[in-house]
């Protein structure tokens, strides 16, 4: 059972509301063929279609242009999405987006792609310096003018969340920093979720969005609680990330059950489709949860993780240039900091590792952190995951310049449950090194 003792609404000082901005969704095999109804719904005449070049080449693609095209809706493809795009990428997008003359924006893939089309629909109606609407501390965090485009999102992975969300996230390349924008603005106006496009993924793309999928749940579920934040300056300062609250614990707690049921069977039998669309199902309940707490540590470490890669490739992947993906990138860090953030709530802890299916009965407060630790690494090593950052080609050279890149995340790192700072940051990555 969820832990509704966790919300004390302490003092005067501290924040008594929560927020809900739910997403339009809708859910079910089939969907991607209704995207031009939907677009034509939301008023849309010439949309810019977002994907990647390896997307371009599968049947998904097709499927919303002939949608679209029976809709009577022109269509603009953009293919040429970074995989983990950069400042530079999404500009490119924009000035596409503004050439194009559209009225309405599509994005057909994984977080990349979507995330790309929100900053394309930001940029080409509300023209900035780029860092104008890039979260602090690397930009200046101003909020988005007014309202932007119809985008219709229309996820081809079980992870990242994106099409609930109003975050895009990129690198910014003159910087070596990974950040994001964070606005309500930028949520799509439909997420479009057809579960059959997961059916053809590699393993190794299921393993990694489904981790994503269950950090998403764990750390929304175990996010600092939203009453514990300082009243905001006004009603409309309400952060989007506001902490763990009941509502996000709904969907936290569900998307847990889910993953700790399906992912591995999900992974290792490609078979199993019904495995694949439950997965499918908690990527988008675990967005709607961490699209109103936030996450916290094992995301905010994922960014350096991510961004400061040698020469790892995982198979399944495109290999021509190094990457961790994103589900890795963090689910690597998470069994370390859930040793350290479980003394805050250890009884949060408990019923995450619980949801996941653990035997959780005769547990005390102090067996927390390592009970979901020991989850998270028989998943981990069930469905062939690298063995922690050691796995990835990181070494204890590495933890310094590792630590530097997530000190500045302070967004998610001021949503974790404890305090951190440096000293805190650099033992979590040494003990993220290697765990069997
Ligand atoms: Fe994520």
């Amino acid at each position: 059972m969820p832990c509704w003792h966790y919300y004390s609404a302490a003092s005067p000082d501290h924040e008594s509301a929560l927020a809900i901005d739910a997403s339009r969704i809708v859910f079910g095999p089939g969907v991607l063929d209704e995207l031009g109804d939907h677009a034509r719904s939301l008023g849309c005449r010439r949309v810019a279609v977002f994907t990647d070049r390896r997307l371009k080449a599968l049947e998904h693609v097709a499927r919303a242009r002939k949608s679209l095209q029976n809709a009577n809706i022109d269509a603009a493809l953009f293919d040429a999405v970074h995989v983990e795009p950069t400042d530079a990428s999404f500009l490119e997008a924009a000035r596409f987006a503004k050439a194009a003359r559209v009225d309405g924006f599509v994005s057909v893939g994984g977080g990349s792609v979507i995330d790309t089309a929100k900053a394309a629909s930001l940029y080409s109606t509300y023209p900035a310096d780029f860092l104008d609407y890039v979260n602090k501390p690397v930009g200046a965090a101003k909020p988005i003018p007014g309202a932007l485009p119809p985008h219709v999102a229309c996820p081809t992975t079980c992870g990242t969340g994106s099409e609930t969300t109003g975050i895009a996230v990129c690198d910014v390349l003159a910087l070596k920093a990974k950040t994001g924008i964070a606005s309500a603005r930028l949520r799509p106006s439909l997420a479009l979720v057809d579960p059959t496009t997961t059916h053809t993924l590699p393993a190794e793309v299921i393993a990694a969005s489904g981790f994503d999928v269950l950090c998403h749940a764990l750390e929304s579920y175990t996010a600092r609680p939203f009453d514990r934040r300082s009243k905001p300056s006004s009603p409309t300062a309400r952060p989007m990330s506001q902490g763990a609250n009941p509502w996000s614990d709904l969907g936290s707690a569900e998307a847990l059950r889910l993953t700790g049921k399906y992912l591995v069977r999900a992974v290792t039998d490609g078979r199993d489709l019904e495995a694949r669309e439950k997965l499918a199902w908690a990527a988008t309940l675990a967005g709607v949860a961490f699209g109103n707490a936030g996450v916290h540590l094992p995301h905010g470490m994922a960014y350096a993780v991510a961004g400061l890669v040698r020469d790892f490739r995982m198979p399944g992947y495109p290999q021509d240039e190094p990457m961790v993906p994103h589900g890795v990138s963090v689910v690597l860090n998470a069994p370390s900091v859930f040793r350290f953030t479980a003394e805050a709530c250890p009884e949060r802890h408990i019923e995450g590792a619980a949801m996941l299916g653990v035997d959780v009965r005769g547990a005390t407060p102090t067996d927390a952190g390592e009970i979901v630790a020991a989850a998270l690494i028989a998943a981990m090593r069930a469905t062939r995951v690298p063995n922690g950052l050691g796995g990835v080609g990181y070494g204890a050279a590495d933890v310094e310049a590792l630590t530097k890149g997530t000190i500045v995340q302070q967004r998610l790192l001021s949503n974790a449950p404890r305090d951190v700072g440096e000293p805190e940051l650099a033992a979590l990555f040494s003990g993220a090194m290697s765990y069997w």
